[in-house]
């Protein structure tokens, strides 16, 4: 059990103007940003991202979401923190989700739900490597 996770606010959430009520939300959940960043990815950044997806029928319109505009990517610090974030979140299908959860708040569909949060500790540090260089995270 590690305590840090990579989790990204995605361009359907930013482009809604949710960036200041989700981060607001992981703050009050307990959460220590560790590492913090506006930017967007390519297609073959997304591409790269998604790879253990590449064979899934949604994986060119996942990556096409992915890279239509800015995200928001943080390294989260919390005891437990891969599956406190991932109950934080919600389920994938935002109908699915809890009340509370911030796909349930903020998602509108499966493939637009969001936020995107590590789903072991092993991708987290793959998926915090991906985004931050080692001087950024501490
Ligand atoms: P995420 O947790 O970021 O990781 C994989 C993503 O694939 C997932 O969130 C969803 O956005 C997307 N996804 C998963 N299942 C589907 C689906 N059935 N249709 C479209 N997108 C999906």
């Amino acid at each position: 059990m590690s305590n840090t996770t990579l989790m990204m606010i995605k361009p359907d959430a930013v482009e809604n103007g949710h960036i200041g009520n989700i981060l607001q939300k992981i703050l009050s959940s307990g959460f220590q940003i560790k590492a913090l960043k506006l930017t967007q990815l390519s297609l073959n950044d997304a591409k790269r991202f998604y790879e253990i997806h590449k064979e899934r029928a949604f994986f060119n319109d996942l990556v096409s979401f992915m890279s239509r505009g800015p995200i928001v990517v943080a390294v989260l610090k919390k005891k437990d923190a891969v599956n406190s974030f991932r109950n934080l979140i919600g389920s994938t299908d935002p109908s699915e989700a809890a009340e509370g959860t911030i796909r349930k708040l903020y998602a509108t569909s499966i493939g637009e739900n969001a936020v995107h949060g590590s789903d072991s500790d092993e991708n987290a540090e793959i998926e915090s490597s991906f985004h931050f260089a080692g001087r950024e995270r501490f």
